[in-house]
């Protein structure tokens, strides 16, 4: 959870670039918004109503900082970026100082995650602020950038204040996505300049719709669904008081509850299995004498059921015992 605040400085700076609307509203969003600094500074600094100001934050202390520096603000923590529902196509201004680092699991970067859902979030016009190492601003970012947004600068961070040599990337976002294969990044690329932030409604919708991987793991720690992951105590078998005689053995039999292993004290263990089913025999056949000279005959069929048991012992052999 990488926290690495903008300097107020780099703020500052990025901030003379931004020029707020005439009148009129405008909404802005942090969706990793830390402690809530640079989100408290571009909010003075660009004169926005602080209940059109938005935040998410993973850390639950860094979210609560925020909630305090700018009380009738939206922050929505501890939560993911990545995990909460909103209005598209809303906010007028994005400032996006992601975690540096690659995705949980391999593929692309987070950068990337949360430049996608910026540009969800962002309305057409809209201006983004993106922080990203200038090393690191990969192919992939650049195809992305260029196909959703125009306008496209990159102001260095203030010279003293470049640990990882940040940049941050201005651009407007477009209505739709272009194609990026006809267009070049450097060709995109535009000196500084400043951007005309555009007048926004705020979202109608903005709220936290998944866990966090904390959160997530103290509700699989609690949960009453667990009882089912937990082995099953053994049921013990009881002796019966009286030895069993030949009807309870084969009714054992018949019902399929006499199988698996039998031992008797002294003898070699064998394998037992009984099953059961119904086999139909004639019961009777009657006959009798028409006034017309013909006979007709009756044969009546019945049902009984078969028991059939097979053992098996240590040999191997298979003993079936049936019928008689
Ligand atoms: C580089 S700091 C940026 C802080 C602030 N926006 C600024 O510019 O000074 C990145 C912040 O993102 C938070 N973060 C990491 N993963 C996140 C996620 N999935 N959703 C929201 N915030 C996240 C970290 O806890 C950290 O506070």
């Amino acid at each position: 959870m990488g926290f690495y605040p903008a300097p107020p400085d780099a703020v500052a700076h990025a901030a003379t670039f931004l020029k707020p609307p005439q009148g009129g509203f405008f909404c802005l969003l942090d969706p990793c918004c830390g402690e809530g600094a640079a989100l408290q500074q571009l909010t003075e600094t660009l004169d926005v109503a602080v209940d059109h100001v938005y935040g998410i934050e993973l850390d639950p202390e860094r979210a609560a900082t925020s909630q305090s520096l700018l009380p009738d603000s939206h922050i929505l923590g501890p939560a993911s970026a990545l995990g909460v529902a909103c209005t598209r196509r809303t906010f007028s201004l994005a400032w996006v100082n992601p975690p540096f680092d690659d995705q949980m699991g391999g593929g692309d970067r987070v950068e990337l995650q949360f430049l996608g859902q910026a540009i969800d979030w962002l309305a057409p016009g809209g201006v983004i602020c993106v922080i990203s190492e200038s090393t690191s601003t990969h192919w992939t970012f650049r195809q992305l950038f260029i196909q959703w947004f125009e306008k496209i600068s990159i102001e260095p961070f203030p010279e003293h204040y470049r640990p990882y040599k940040e940049v941050i990337v201005f651009g407007r976002r477009l209505e739709r996505p272009r194609s990026p294969w006809s267009l070049n990044w450097n060709h995109e690329l535009q000196p500084p300049h400043v951007y005309d932030i555009p007048p926004g409604r705020k979202p109608t919708r903005f709220i936290k719709v998944e866990l966090t991987e904390t959160e997530l793991r103290e509700a699989l720690r609690v949960s009453p669904l667990q009882r089912h992951l937990q082995p099953h105590a053994g049921s013990q078998l009881v002796e019966p008081p009286l030895s069993l005689g030949k009807g309870h053995i084969a009714l054992l039999l018949a019902s399929g509850h006499l199988d698996g292993i039998v031992h008797p004290v002294g003898e070699p263990p064998h394998v037992v299995r009984g099953t059961a089913k119904k086999t139909q025999y004639v019961a009777g056949v009657e006959q009798s004498d028409n006034a017309d000279g013909s006979v007709t005959t009756k044969t009546c069929l019945s049902e009984k059921i078969t028991l059939t048991v097979r053992t098996v012992g240590v040999d191997g052999r298979i003993k079936t015992f049936e019928g008689e």
